[in-house]
Order: C-alpha cells, then structure tokens, then sequence
C-alpha cells in the first residue's frame, strides 16, 4: 500500500453532507431507516454517473476497433459460479466480537501493541476468522430447492467469459479484442463503509481483453497507461492516482501481475481499478466445466490456443465519489462591496459536471427576458444538461451552480434585448465557474464555445 497522506474525516463530511443537500446521492430506502450498503443516486447523481459511463463507453468501445461490447444477464446458471471458483471461494475473513457481537472483516481491525480489537467496544476477545462467501443467494423460480439456488453476481466479468465465443464469432474480430461490459454487481460486505466507496449494490464498467499469450505482460502495462489517461481525462489529478502493484504473493494464483489504480480519498489511499493479467484461467475453467470450446484459431500461425486475458475493471461508483471528493473546494471570496463570503465550488472537468450550463433572465418578472433565456435553453438541451433558474438574486444563482459543479452560467441582460444598442442585442454574459470571469458573447456562438469542452 502507498504511503498515506493525512486523512480529512471533517472534509469527508461536508462532502457527504452536500451529496445530500443537493441531490447527488441519499440513502436507499431512507424513510424506514436505510439499508447498509445501499444508496440512490438523486437527479445530480445519475448525471454524474451517466457522464462517466458515457465516456468510459466512449473511449474504451466506440473510439476503438478492437473493443466490442455486450449487456449480459446478473442472474445467471450457478454453474458458472462454481466453474469461475466464486462459490468456493470468493470470501473475506469474517471474526465475531464476543462482547458486543459486532460482525466485522478480520482484515480490517484496529490493532493496539500487536493485538486486534474490535472498533465498536474495544474488545479483544473475537472469534476465530472464518471465511464469509460475499455472493447473495438467490432461488430462481416458484420452487425453493437445492435446484433453484443461484447467485446475484458479484461481476460482470463471467458473463463476458462464458459468451466469449458468441461475441467472437458474430463481430469476426481477430485477437488481440476485447469485450466491454457496465453494469450492477451485488457482494454482501461484511462492512459497508466509506460512504459509496464500499457497497452491497454498485456498478462496474469491465473490460476482458483477449490476447495471444505471448502479448499479455505488454498489454498488461499498455492498459494501465490508458486507465490513468482515462482517469486524468476526467480530472482527477496525476499526483492523486497511485499506482500499487500487487506482489506475487498476494495475487490470485494465476494472475501473471496486477496493478492497483489507487485515488488519494479524504479516508485515505483506496482503490479505484484492478488491472490484472489473468492469463488463460476463466476460460479454461469454463471449458473444464462446461466440456464447450472456448479456444481461438489463429488463421495465420494455423494454431488453436486458449486467449490470455488482461481485465482492467473499474467501479462506477467509486470513480464517482472520487470525482466528487477531488472537486470538493471552499475558498473566501470578497464582493464588490467587500464582504467576504465562503464559496463552495465543485470543479468538475466540464466533460463529467452533471449540468454543463445554468441560464438565468436577470429577472423573472419581464416576459422579454425570461423568453430569450427558454429560447436559448431550448437551443442548447439537445447537446448537453441545462438547468434554468429565474429565482432570486443573480449571485446566489451562481453560487447554488457553483456547489453543483456547472461550468457556464448564462445570463440574459436588458443588453441580450438591444436595450444598450444594436452592438449588444442578442449577446449574454459567459460566466466561468473556476476564475468567476465573465465575458460577453454572441447567442450564436454558445454552442461553439461551449461543445469543445465538454
Ligand atoms: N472482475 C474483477 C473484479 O471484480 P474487483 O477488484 O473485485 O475485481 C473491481 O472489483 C472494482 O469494482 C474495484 O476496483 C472497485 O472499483 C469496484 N468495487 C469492488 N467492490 C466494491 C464495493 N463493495 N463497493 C463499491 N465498489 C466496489
């Protein structure tokens, strides 16, 4: 693990507290108390996450020749569960405190003078470890039997594994390819924790990427490079992503290396992506399993092989929260009058911001205004989230799209009427979020000034 920098439980706090307020994120099911380890994403959420998935899809499907993409089924036989090794043993040490009868991960207790402790009273005296299977069991059909039983699965990687073939033969691609899948997973956490960062209900955006065995450690290495273009090309910060790289030792018995891409969280160092070079071993254990030929003819070298895999997989909602934690930003700011004022300011990188532009008639109550400013809402919502606000003094709506993160705020004057001259007639003020600059431009020109952002 990187060395950790100082943590900000107060700073993770606001965060979580603005998420509320504004409609990023609340908790699932919050009139009947909750349940641990699920959230709903408000109308602020779901943008911010529909953003990152779009773009993800964007440059890991649609920008490349070889990546294709597939939406598989979260139920799925139990067979290949078994077969990919989940029902035996994706587990985490789980330990029972015998005082308060605290369930907790073993993994993850405080420890004081070389001894572990439970973190609800401080006991020591805890249960031996025992391995908890984190998959939820589920029955399918009317009748509850050993026959029926399956899991919610735990990734969306098996799918990609077990339709290899399938997706092979109808998009005729050749190796080296990859398959591309976002979806819901579902693990039953010992210990939801961290806000989004550890939940029972999440999203991940995978990639299997198949290869000759021979282009695996290459691949391995290029595909880390691309994720931390990615996750700069959304605006987290270089110095904030680490890289920790997996010792042997502590590496499933057939990956052939593995890298963390980790995020400098208010919590903490924490892992957003896993890019691990899994050679031959889904697919083999699913032809072991399943007696079906998941192998690739090479039409050149004339050799039948079983493609190696390199697997960059990635949580939707983590990447979200470290969007969130990254743009998080207070800073004094003193008026024209010169009275000081906290702004809080999300600066997202324009192309994930939930809402790209704010519009606001400088006032409500002249019909001139508030048309121009619906009209100019209507030419930019086919291109991108608008928000219209007429309520108010300007400043305050500017400082409630500041706290959101938009990155334009438009506003519609008595110039915008030609009120001050022809010069001026359908011109607005372009307000940038970050320096609180402001210009004058042409209604015609918005689109232009705005789409290369984004
Ligand atoms: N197919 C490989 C796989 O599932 P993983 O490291 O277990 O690998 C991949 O999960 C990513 O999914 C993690 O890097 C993380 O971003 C996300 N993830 C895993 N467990 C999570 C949880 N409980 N809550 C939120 N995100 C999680």
């Amino acid at each position: 693990m990187s060395e950790q920098p100082k943590t900000s439980p107060e700073r993770m706090e606001k965060i979580v507290s603005l998420c509320k307020r504004r409609g990023f994120v609340f908790q699932s099911s919050e009139i009947y108390g909750g349940l641990n380890g699920c959230w709903d994403y408000g109308p602020l959420g779901v943008e911010l996450k529909r953003n990152l998935k779009d773009y993800w899809w964007r440059v890991m499907v649609r920008e490349r020749d070889d990546v294709v993409g597939m939406d598989g089924s979260i139920l799925m036989n139990r067979a290949v569960w078994k077969a990919s090794g989940h029902e035996e043993t994706f587990t985490d040490p789980m330990v029972d405190c015998r005082n308060c009868k605290a369930r907790m991960r073993a993994d993850q207790l405080p420890e004081k003078d070389g001894v572990k402790y439970c973190p609800t009273c401080g006991s020591r005296d805890l249960t031996e470890a025992r391995a908890f299977n984190l998959m939820f069991l589920t029955y399918v059909g009317a009748t509850q039997d050993e026959s029926a039983k399956t899991y919610l699965r735990p990734e969306t990687a098996q799918a990609i594994f077990v339709q290899f073939k399938n997706v092979l033969e109808v998009s005729r691609k050749k190796l080296p390819f990859g398959i591309a899948q976002v979806g819901k997973v579902f693990r039953n956490e010992i210990n939801p924790r961290n806000f989004t960062f550890r939940s029972r209900e999440f999203e991940q955006m995978e990639l299997e990427y198949f290869c000759a065995p021979s282009q695996g450690r290459e691949l391995l290495e290029y595909w880390l490079q691309e994720r931390l273009r990615f996750y700069e090309n959304i605006g987290l910060p270089r110095e904030k992503l680490h890289v920790h790289e997996i010792p042997a030792e502590e590496r499933a018995f057939y990956s052939q290396g593995t890298y963390d891409i980790e995020f400098e969280f208010p919590f903490g160092i924490q892992e957003l992506e896993g890019v691990a070079y899994r050679t031959d071993y889904d697919l083999t254990q699913h032809i072991k399993a399943s007696g079906k030929p998941l192998d690739y003819f090479d039409e050149e070298t004339k050799q039948r092989f079983v493609p190696h895999v390199v697997e960059p997989s990635a949580g939707v909602d983590r990447t979200a929260l470290a969007l969130i934690c990254s743009a998080y930003d207070e800073e004094t700011v003193t008026d024209d009058k010169g009275k000081s004022e906290t702004r809080i300011v999300l600066r997202f990188h324009p192309r994930i911001a939930p809402v790209k532009a704010g519009i606001f008639p400088l006032l409500k109550n002249n019909p001139q205004l508030v048309a121009k400013a619906r009209e100019i809402s209507s030419l930019l919502r086919s291109h991108m989230m608008t928000f219209y606000d007429e309520g108010g003094a300007i400043g305050r709506r500017y400082r409630r799209q500041d706290e959101i993160g938009t990155p334009f705020g438009i506003t519609v004057d008595f110039e915008t009427l030609g009120e001050k001259g022809d010069e001026l007639k359908d011109t607005v003020t372009l307000r940038h979020r970050d320096s609180m600059k402001q210009e004058r431009v042409a209604i015609k020109d918005l689109l232009g000034l705005i789409l290369p952002h984004l």
